[in-house]
């Protein structure tokens, strides 16, 4: 049955506005095999037998919990532990010394996907600035999937997962896996401690009090268009403390866009005023 599915490009279309119009992610012509591939599996769970009926049935309110899943299953979810390590080293040179000297520290990776880029922010952090007894330090992870924030809150990852973590700081900050649990490392209690997580999607207003020293939000602009980038930017730029920076990914430029940050060198911002 699901052999014969194929999807028409008056379909692709109507798919492209409802993903743009909620998620901002732009699925270009070049994208669509991609995403015929990906909706598939909800087609199979759901056992529907053509891309219209699926889209009708995740629009309907009523199916909201689908259209959830539908996120988690389009979505590009890619990260590493340390992953463009340039920003872990302007962090270790440029930001974790004043931090250091702060009583309250607030950090937001706004597209952590599977916690990778939280873990390391919290582990560099400690190496930083050491204990962070008496501190009021919170480290926010949000992402709009709810499969990788899942993810993220177990905090267990593979053997290959976090070779990119130096020895000591594995065994400083994990828990290796026993028995069942042979090849998997388990994060430990102290960097959990700092970290919660939540769902938020980054089109929509964002439901947050107070500022934020730093923010990552890397490898996630690069799915979205100009005007998506720009909005967005701006939500971000005005969710900072005076001085704070934004981080973007390597791939990503804020250059053409308008915006009050400061450039300061490629994929770092700052929120001047
Ligand atoms: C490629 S990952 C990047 C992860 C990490 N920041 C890094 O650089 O390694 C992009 C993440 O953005 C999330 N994402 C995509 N659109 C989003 C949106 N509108 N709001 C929040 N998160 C979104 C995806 O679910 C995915 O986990």
């Amino acid at each position: 049955m699901f052999e014969a599915l194929v999807m028409s490009d008056e379909e692709f279309r109507l798919y492209q506005k409802l993903i743009y119009d909620v998620v901002g992610i732009n699925f270009t012509e070049n994208k669509k095999q991609l995403l015929v591939s990906r909706l598939r599996k909800r087609l199979e769970v759901q056992g529907m037998g053509s891309y219209a009926e699926y889209r009708k049935f995740v629009v309907d309110p009523h199916n909201s919990d689908e259209f959830v899943q539908m996120i988690n299953v389009i979505s590009t979810n890619k990260t590493d532990f340390f992953r463009e390590p340039q920003h872990f080293d302007f962090l270790k040179s440029h930001v974790y010394p004043s931090l250091g000297k702060k009583n309250k520290i607030r950090i937001w990776s706004a597209a952590s996907s599977s916690g990778e880029e939280l873990y390391t922010l919290a582990i560099t952090l400690l190496e930083a600035i050491g204990s962070v007894r008496g501190k009021d330090v919170k480290i926010l992870g949000t992402d709009i999937s709810t499969k990788v924030l899942d993810e993220a809150e177990q905090g267990i990852y593979s053997d290959e997962s976090v070779s990119p973590i130096p020895e000591p700081l594995l065994k400083k900050y994990f828990l290796k896996g026993q028995g069942r649990w042979n090849g998997h490392y388990l994060v430990r209690e102290e960097l959990k401690e700092l970290i919660s997580f939540r769902r938020l999607n980054l089109m929509q207003p964002f439901p947050l009090k107070g500022l934020f020293d730093f923010i990552f939000c890397r490898n996630v602009m690069i799915y979205f268009d100009k005007p998506t980038r720009e909005e967005l930017v701006a939500k971000l730029a005005n969710q900072l403390q005076p001085g704070g920076y934004l981080f973007i990914g390597n791939a990503e430029s804020l250059s053409g866009l308008k915006t009050t940050l400061k450039y300061v060198q490629p994929a770092i911002y700052q929120r001047v005023h």
